[in-house]
């Protein structure tokens, strides 16, 4: 920590947590029920899973995940450094199982968590579509080289069925929007985070493509990307949970 950085009390990280949930269900319609389903797929799977979770933000899926599968061991990848400090937080009490690398999701990002993998489940979470159409293929080819045979990734984002106008579909919804947030972060935070806000401000964090495939194509993308079975395991209005698997081993 700065010498002169004073820490975020616990109920400060707390209500910035609570108001991200808020914010990004104004985005993600549903995002809870999404997330349970998720959870749902994750517990028949197995307890000792290694599970990454690719552009975790603050981490609030991979502790509602550290909590529901005590045995899972799980890192997420951001490079956010504001809510890399702030995902690190939220992991403190799963500490020595979950963890943050801060690092950008470029070609060949895997090398920063093949320590951590081979992975039973990657999960992606309103992530994808801050990636251009062009990037999917590669990216979807470097998750399913990260997971062992059998291995899924979910997918939870959005569709664009109203021609682009996703980003204002929940105006009436009681979250912050991603501004109110990030103003928010920057009175609560700003004194805990000092290094944090200074990196975010000089580093160019990731701005979203706002590439949103229908469920067809996105089910031909990881089709092509030598993924076995696709199923779409939940919807929630634009919202969806799709789950992508890898071919099991032979015997
Ligand atoms: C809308 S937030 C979602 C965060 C989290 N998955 C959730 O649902 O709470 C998108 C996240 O993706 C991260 N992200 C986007 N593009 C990235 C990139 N190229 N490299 C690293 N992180 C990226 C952002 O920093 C941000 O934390």
């Amino acid at each position: 920590m700065p010498m002169n950085a004073e820490p975020l009390d616990p109920s400060d990280v707390a209500l910035l947590l609570d108001r991200w949930e808020a914010m990004s269900e104004r985005y993600l319609p549903g995002r809870p029920r999404l997330v349970d389903h998720l959870l749902a797929e994750l517990r028949s799977l197995d307890s000792d899973l290694a599970i990454l979770d690719l552009g975790c933000g603050p981490a609030s899926l991979l502790a509602a995940i550290a909590t529901e599968l005590p045995r899972a061991s799980l890192i997420g990848i951001d490079n956010d450094p504001v809510l890399v400090a702030l995902g690190r937080r939220n992991l403190d009490r799963f500490a020595g199982r979950a963890d943050i690398v801060d690092s950008a999701i470029d070609p060949g990002w895997s090398v920063h968590v093949c320590a951590n993998g081979p992975f039973d489940a990657v999960v992606a979470m309103l992530v994808l579509h801050y990636f251009p159409a062009a990037d999917w293929p590669a990216m979807l080819e470097e998750i399913r080289s990260v997971l062992r045979p059998g291995g899924l990734l979910a997918v939870i984002d959005v569709v664009d069925e109203a021609g682009g106008e996703i980003l204002h579909a929940a105006d009436d919804h009681a979250g912050p929007t991603w501004t109110q947030w990030w103003d928010l972060a920057a009175s609560i935070g700003g004194r805990a985070w000092p290094d944090a806000f200074a990196a975010r401000a000089a580093r160019s964090v990731p701005e979203s493509a706002e590439h949103h495939p229908s469920l067809s194509e996105l089910t031909s993308l990881l089709d092509r990307a030598g993924f076995d079975t696709v199923t779409v395991a939940a919807r929630s209005g634009p919202a969806y949970l799709m789950i992508a698997r890898t071919a099991a081993r032979s015997t």
